[in-house]
């Protein structure tokens, strides 16, 4: 079968990563051809060897305008039949991501993405679109990349689920032990910021806007759909850092929860303080924690290292891997 004809959109951390993986992972190496690369001012038509260079020594595009073009996503409709998605989120305004999902989606491209705001702002509208158009979406990176936090709630499909109780968000793990070993919340915030742990805008994790689009895309996939404009946000800083350091030295652990009651839609984030023997709490640094309590049932608790941007790479070549062979069945004609 003829290899993928696809766009790669955003060469951030994880785009760059990802094309590493594409040329260099064994399950799908040949398979995938990247005709384009795109970044926010800009991108590059083919010239993939210059782009694999600059993947290696982890440098931008635009680092390297000689080779750039004005191209945008819509220069690559008609041409691709898959885009990899990995450009910031825009929870508040939607744009442009909405558009570029319905645009690509709506001509029938595939779409593997990382970033959360599509699903998380309109999951049923575009996984119909996707259905109408007999296109694909991937989007295990989105939610907890590195564990199979989206397979486990495709798992549960069909189960009553009493509740969703997790740690989605890496980064306010980070802020909060920062905290517990002395740094006020705000230097702690700019540490992670610094070293890259948060989001450049760190309001997306510390008011909690990734945890909340993760649980309601979760939700979404269990069945119930569900929007970020669903969730009750509480930000990080509900907690004092006094409240946080004295809770650590009876034993308890301050930790940024992400909840969801699925069936009566009722899904919040917020800061609170657990027990040292909580699963939820013991969720280090580097880690996510989801627990699924099912009705009549019991738990279900799936837990491990997640990000940073090479994990989150990985995962999407989980999801290309499923993308291949959804393709080759569509493509084979019933005898
Ligand atoms: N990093 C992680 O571990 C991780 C884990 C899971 C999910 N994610 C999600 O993955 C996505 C990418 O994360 P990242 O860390 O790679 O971000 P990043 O390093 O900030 O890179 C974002 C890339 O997208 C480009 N871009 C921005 N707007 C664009 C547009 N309209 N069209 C085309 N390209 C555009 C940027 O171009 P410029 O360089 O020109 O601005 C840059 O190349 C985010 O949604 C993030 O939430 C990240």
């Amino acid at each position: 079968m003829r290899a993928v004809r696809a766009g790669l959109i955003g060469f951030g951390s994880v785009g760059r990563r990802l094309l590493l993986e594409l040329y260099s992972h064994p399950l799908v190496r040949g398979r995938v051809e990247v005709g384009y690369i795109l970044s926010s001012r800009g991108g590059v038509r083919g010239g993939l060897d210059e782009a694999l260079r600059l993947a290696g020594r982890d440098e931008k595009l635009d680092n390297h305008s000689e080779f750039m073009e004005s191209l945008g996503y819509r220069d690559i409709l008609g041409d691709v039949e898959l885009a990899f998605i990995a450009i910031p989120p825009s929870y508040a305004e939607g744009e442009p991501n909405l558009t570029m999902y319905s645009e690509l989606l709506g001509r029938g491209v595939s779409i593997i993405t990382a970033d959360k705001t599509g699903l998380a702002l309109r999951y049923s509208t575009l996984t119909g679109l996707a259905e109408r158009m007999k296109a694909y979406i991937g989007y295990r990176a989105t939610v907890a990349a590195g564990i199979p936090a989206i397979d486990a709630a495709r798992g549960l499909r069909g189960r009553r689920i009493r509740e969703v109780r997790a740690v989605l968000n890496a980064t306010t793990n980070y802020i909060l032990g920062f905290v517990e070993k002395g740094l006020s919340l705000s230097e702690a915030i700019r540490r992670a910021v610094e070293e890259r742990l948060a989001e450049p805008d760190p309001r997306i994790d510390v008011e909690g806007w990734d945890a909340a689009a993760k649980i309601a895309i979760l939700s979404s996939t269990l069945g119930y759909e569900a929007s970020i404009r669903d969730v009750d946000r509480r930000p990080l800083t509900e907690l004092g850092e006094e409240e946080i350091r004295e809770a650590a030295g009876r034993g308890f652990r301050a930790k940024y929860i992400a909840e969801a009651h699925p069936a009566e839609k009722e899904l919040k984030v917020y800061p609170t303080l657990l027990e040292a023997d909580n699963p939820l709490a013991r969720t280090e640094s580097n880690e996510n924690t989801i627990i699924f309590s099912l009705e009549e049932e019991g738990e279900v608790l799936l837990s491990g290292p997640v990000g940073p941007a090479w994990r989150t790479a990985k995962t999407m070549i989980t999801d290309l891997i499923e993308y291949l062979e959804w393709r080759s069945r569509i493509q084979t004609p019933v005898a």
